[in-house]
């Protein structure tokens, strides 16, 4: 890869889809970043200071951290991209009718409009050279960027919250982050106890500290 500011994205683009999948994009839906724990300091703290050139967000949503992190590399001036990994359908919460978090997003005949929702926000901010949507699920996605050789400085693990689901993107994540790079997860608190198992034994399994900045926890892969 050159050196050329908007370089990083550009390899990411092609290697992912081949071509620019913003072309002749105009977006659809008015701006709406509904979110939780989207601009957290500890994004702040990881790319000021460790400058990665690439970053993940597993588990998308609307885009709220996704494009916080892209803004971050923008204003910090490093040359980088956001993949941003998500089937776009929504978590389980989000379907259940009895958790509190449904009807947050528009359906079209019973299919989520997730995807719209997030491209319009990433248009609408202008951030259309800074991230590549990988429209799939974690499992698959983590499959292809290891097969094509990607590897982040920072990945945030902000997918399922089933015990199971983030044990699982954790690991799968980790093969795929840089000696040196970090993983941050969200929501380890006493409402996910599912995130807080998996964290703590993920931690356990590969021998190193859980930091955490709540709710936000943190696993910094040795260099
Ligand atoms: C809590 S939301 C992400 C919130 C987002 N990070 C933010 O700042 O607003 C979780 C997202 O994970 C996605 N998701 C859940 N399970 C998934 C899976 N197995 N593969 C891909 N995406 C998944 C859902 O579609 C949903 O958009």
């Amino acid at each position: 890869m050159s050196d050329q500011p908007g370089s990083i994205f550009s390899a990411l683009m092609r290697q992912i889809h081949g071509a620019n999948i913003y072309a002749g994009y105009m977006p659809t839906f008015p701006e709406d970043l509904q979110g939780w724990n989207s601009t957290h300091q500890a994004f702040d703290e990881i790319i000021r200071g460790a400058r990665p050139s690439v970053a993940i967000d597993v588990g998308v949503w609307k885009g709220a951290s996704t494009i916080y992190l892209a803004d971050l590399m923008k204003r910090y001036g490093v040359d980088g991209a956001v993949i941003a990994v998500d089937t776009f359908l929504g978590s389980v919460e989000h379907w259940d009718r009895n958790s509190g978090f449904a009807g947050l997003i528009p359906h079209r005949f019973g299919m989520p409009l997730l995807y719209e929702q997030f491209l319009s926000n990433v248009a609408r901010r202008g951030l259309q050279d800074r991230i590549v949507p990988l429209p799939q699920t974690t499992t698959t996605a983590a499959t292809l960027l290891s097969r094509i050789g990607v590897r982040a400085g920072l990945i945030h693990i902000d997918a399922s919250h089933e015990f199971e689901d983030v044990l699982r993107d954790a690991r799968l994540y980790w093969d795929i982050l840089l000696p040196g790079g970090f993983l941050v997860g969200d929501d380890y608190a006493p409402d996910w106890p599912g995130v807080v198992q998996a964290a703590d034994m993920f931690a356990a399994e590969k021998g190193v500290p859980l930091m955490k900045s709540m709710p936000k926890w943190i696993v910094h892969k040795p260099a």
